[in-house]
């Protein structure tokens, strides 16, 4: 839970393009901000954090880069955290034009959990928090000439893949993981059909398995990599696809 939901900021009166990521504060959320500041001229990252210092820490390492960034207190869980966040983005900039619900968790299996409350827990963050961040930014991407979504979901949500598995059976921690992104891909399929005749672009991606502190560093793919797909889903033109589900090797089955 956060308590007063501040804006640490390097200023920037106007950019052309302003992208808020949630769960921004490490691993692959933090590089898309890197990305995308770094390669992208005129857009302007806004830092979503659920701790306030560590958002902190998290801009001051790429405003030192010289990138355009600012952090932002926001827990995906908690409304009055998300509210208070989009009335700080709405105050300051009055749009925003991109939106990428990357927070997330991954119950560990050491945690003593019972199945439900595994599972509320994960799709608390997972799904639920996704959904609420952006039905409350939903006025200011409508603001946007060209609003873009992107919900960051994993190749463990593909119902395709899973049925022409013979792999392991699950632990309960893993199934909440994989429901929690799976009714994620629906939200966000959702939201794609929506907003379609307003020319917005809401696309799904799966980073891969990726070395970053959810994984406890043992995926097999770099957060640079990991990164690349939500950029480009982030930074489409206007004859980009809207409403698909992709990884590092290209489409990926719903
Ligand atoms: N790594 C992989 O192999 C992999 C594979 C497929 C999909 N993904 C997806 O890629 C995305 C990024 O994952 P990652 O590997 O970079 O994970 P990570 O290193 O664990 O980072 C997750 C981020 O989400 C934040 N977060 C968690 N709960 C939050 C909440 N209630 N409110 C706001 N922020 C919250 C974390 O903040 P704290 O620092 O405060 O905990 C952290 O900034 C996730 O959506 C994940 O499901 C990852």
């Amino acid at each position: 839970m956060t308590d007063t939901p501040r804006s640490q900021c390097l200023s920037m009166a106007s950019p052309s393009k302003l992208v808020l990521i949630t769960g921004a504060n490490k691993g692959i959320g933090f590089e898309i901000a890197r990305q995308i500041a770094a390669h992208h001229k005129g857009y302007h990252i806004v830092m979503g954090s659920r701790d306030v210092e560590r958002g902190a820490k998290a801009a001051e390492a790429l405003q030192r880069e010289g990138l355009s960034v600012e952090a932002l207190t926001i827990d995906v869980t908690d409304d009055r955290s998300i509210t208070a966040a989009a009335e700080i983005v709405k105050a300051k900039f009055g749009r925003l034009d991109v939106l990428i619900n990357n927070a997330a968790i991954a119950i560990d299996g050491d945690r003593i959990c019972a199945g439900r409350k595994m599972f509320e827990e994960t799709f608390a963050t997972n799904n639920f928090g996704a959904a609420a961040t952006t039905e409350a930014f939903i006025p200011l991407l409508e603001k946007s000439a060209a609003a873009r979504v992107v919900f960051m979901s994993s190749d463990l949500a593909s119902m395709g893949l899973r049925a022409g598995s013979e792999g392991r059976a699950n632990t309960v921690e893993e199934q909440s993981y994989r429901c929690s992104k799976a009714a994620l891909n629906m939200l966000a399929l959702g939201y794609a059909q929506r907003f379609r005749a307003q020319g917005w672009k809401v696309n799904i991606h799966s980073p891969g398995y990726t070395a970053t502190d959810m994984t406890d560093h043992r995926g097999t793919g770099t957060v640079e990599d990991g990164a690349r797909g939500a950029v480009r889903l982030a930074t489409l033109g206007e004859d980009g696809e809207t409403g698909t589900f992709s990884g590092k090797q290209g489409t990926i089955a719903w």
